[in-house]
């Protein structure tokens, strides 16, 4: 593991600039210096709240809506957040790469996405291959319970009575958040994608994560185990750092528009 002075900056700059292929992947510290709160940090949600009591099918079935109150909240709270300098700098090089930098995520948030349509402009739409995989699903989407329909949605939520939750216009069942929760598995063609495009990577640029959820978090180590490297960007060291041929300890924000080309 290293520091993060002048010179291991310009080696990360030198390495991801020679890259043939690389995978940006991210956990909620990206996001952090855009106002999205992380999980474990020191004012982390899963300080405050239990994940068991809102972020499990059970915690669903027991109390759907709680666990919509909190989905709500979360939704409200993240429209009102900007894509931040890490989000934009990751978009542009994405964008000069020309599908060189795939993105993996494991936030819900749409930032990274937000963040292409900004560096874009004009309203144009990202192309489908730059689109980042959100392995964790989107807190903008919403799946039927019933029949498994699944629904871009933006609407507030009512979550003052149970009667007022969100339900399907086809077929009128309770709708849920269109994120993974403790206990249920990812989907399968996204992270066979995942762990693929981190196979192939020359490196996996680690940024923002505690690195500690599975199955996600073995995706950067499919890059070590293709040949690649690792160059992780956290301002805490991880189960990751060990093995990064990088550590860059520092936010986010002020340290990926330094190194991406
Ligand atoms: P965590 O909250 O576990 O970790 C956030 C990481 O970001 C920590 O390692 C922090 O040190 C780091 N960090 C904080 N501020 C930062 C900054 N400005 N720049 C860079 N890094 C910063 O979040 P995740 O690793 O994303 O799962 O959590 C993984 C999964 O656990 C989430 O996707 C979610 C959660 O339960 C599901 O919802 C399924």
């Amino acid at each position: 593991m290293r520091g993060n002075d002048e010179a291991d900056l310009r080696a990360a700059r030198q390495e991801l600039r020679k890259a043939e292929r690389v995978v940006v992947f991210t956990g909620a510290g990206v996001s952090a210096e855009s106002g999205v709160p992380t999980f474990r940090g020191k004012d982390g949600l899963w300080k405050r709240h239990r994940p068991e009591s809102l972020a499990t099918p059970q915690a669903f079935r027991r109390d759907p809506r709680l666990v919509w109150e909190w989905y709500g909240w979360r939704r409200d709270l993240i429209v009102g957040c900007e894509p931040n300098p890490a989000h934009l700098a990751i978009a542009q090089a994405q964008l000069e790469s020309d599908a060189r930098i795939h993105v993996v995520t494991q936030n819900v948030d749409g930032l990274h996405e937000l963040a292409l349509r900004s560096v874009l402009g004009q309203g144009r739409e990202p192309p489908e291959r730059l689109r980042p995989l959100e392995i964790h699903g989107s807190i903008y989407r919403s799946r039927c319970t019933a029949c498994g329909r699944e629904i871009a949605d933006r609407s507030v939520i009512d979550a003052s009575r149970l009667e007022s939750l969100p339900t399907c216009l086809e077929c009128h069942g309770l709708m849920r958040p269109a994120v993974v929760w403790y206990g249920e598995a990812l989907d399968s063609t996204l992270l066979d994608t995942a762990f693929t495009l981190a196979a192939e990577a020359d490196i996996c640029l680690v940024v923002g994560t505690s690195a500690l959820v599975h199955p996600a978090a073995a995706i950067p180590r499919a890059t070590i185990a293709g040949g690649g490297s690792l160059i992780e960007v956290n301002p805490n060291p991880t189960p990751l750092s060990p093995s990064a041929a990088l550590s860059l300890l520092g936010q986010a924000g002020s340290v990926l528009p330094r190194i991406l080309p």
